[in-house]
């Protein structure tokens, strides 16, 4: 394991973005505990069905908020009124602003520093996402959008799949520019491939060969995949009609937790959403998911490669994490970094993705 500091990425050791921190299933009216960016937190689903989620400790004494029970939860036999929380140690309460907003027994003003932090938070696709920020400023890009998920042809996901808990995010970003393993590790050799850089979005376009799948590709198949900030990442597969969500955040400085799901367009008469189109989105997600633990068996066990010894043959690595790092650094140098990188970069033995396949 390496940290941030180690792969030399900037001054922080978690980045700025929106990352995915659970399942919508799983944000109920019990605070669940989490843990990421090195931080405790607490979420739970206020009355109103927004989803909350505060820094966990009280700042009367410490006391975790999903922690309990105690004797403010077996009077009321629960944590939450309405949208606030209250601490199961002596039921100070909290609103989803993280503002202390009542004290059981004390009838002066509530101290100002009473308060916790809390997360923006988006929840989208059946995906809880916070906003993460080491200069705690409001976010400076949308959560990833997926307009095939307001396609009523289009069969959704239903919710994340955790595949493993692994290093440093930064080995797994670096997929998206290593077009030397796909044919060996995946089977499908590149035959046309080029990244491109610009402000919080990195694409990747490439042209694989493969085993034809009658009705489905020929020798071919293509992707445009990318990163929306540091810790989203989708693939669309266009001649497949499917696309897959790839969500990477931060546990401690050097590890990441990775998600994967994917979701397909009907091939059902009319594109009407049946057990069949059902089936082959099930079909299709374990597909992507066996794909990217096949990636996970080498990053589990490779030490940090905090430097690449980079080919002219490899993909543009040291390009990437350059527009990476601008996520790990006080985000006014952001266009500076970007600035180094951006446009589009190429691998000397792959030519570029013609434009014509790329939509
Ligand atoms: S520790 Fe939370 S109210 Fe006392
Ligand atoms: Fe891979």
């Amino acid at each position: 394991m390496a940290t941030s500091a180690e792969y030399r990425l900037g001054d922080y050791a978690f980045p700025r973005g929106w990352f995915a921190v659970a399942n919508g299933s799983e944000a109920g009216r019990k605070p669940t505990a989490l843990r990421y960016f090195g931080q405790d937190l607490v979420m739970y689903r206020g009355e109103s069905g927004r989803v909350v989620v505060l820094d966990a400790y009280c700042p009367h004494m410490g006391t975790h908020l999903a922690s309990g029970p105690s004797t403010a939860t077996s009077r009321s036999d629960t944590h939450m009124e309405g949208d606030n929380i209250r601490c199961p140690f002596h039921a100070w309460r909290f609103g989803p602003d993280g503002v202390c907003n009542h004290i059981p027994y004390h009838d002066g003003p509530i101290p100002p520093a009473a308060r916790l932090k809390s997360w923006p938070v988006v929840e989208k696709y059946g995906i809880v996402f916070v906003w993460h920020d080491p200069e705690a400023q409001e976010p400076d890009y949308p959560v990833i959008e997926f307009a095939e998920w307001d396609d009523p042809q289009w069969v959704r996901w239903d919710g994340l799949q955790h595949l493993c808990d692994l290093n440093h995010p930064i080995e797994i970003f670096d997929n998206m520019s290593d077009v030397a393993h796909l044919g060996h590790l995946h089977g499908g050799d590149a035959v046309a491939y080029e990244n491109e850089y610009t402000g919080h979005l990195m694409h990747q376009r490439q042209r694989s060969a493969v085993e034809p799948i009658p009705g489905v590709f020929d020798a071919t198949y293509s992707t445009h995949a990318g990163y929306v900030g540091p810790g989203t990442a989708f693939g669309r597969f266009i001649e497949l009609e499917a696309i897959q969500l790839i969500c990477v955040t931060p546990i401690e400085d050097g590890t990441c937790r990775l998600w994967q799901v994917g979701a397909v367009k009907s091939r059902s008469e009319g594109g009407v959403v049946d057990d069949a189109a059902r089936a082959m989105r099930e079909q299709i997600s374990a597909m992507f998911g066996n794909g990217l633990m096949t990636d996970a068996e080498v990053w589990k066990f490779k030490r940090p490669a905090t430097q690449i010894m980079q080919l002219p043959g490899d993909g543009p690595f040291r390009q990437s994490r350059v527009w990476y790092s601008q996520f790990y650094n006080p985000r006014a140098n952001a266009d500076e970094i970007v600035a180094r990188v951006a446009g589009v970069h190429y691998s000397k033995n792959w030519p570029p993705f013609t434009a014509e396949a790329a939509e």
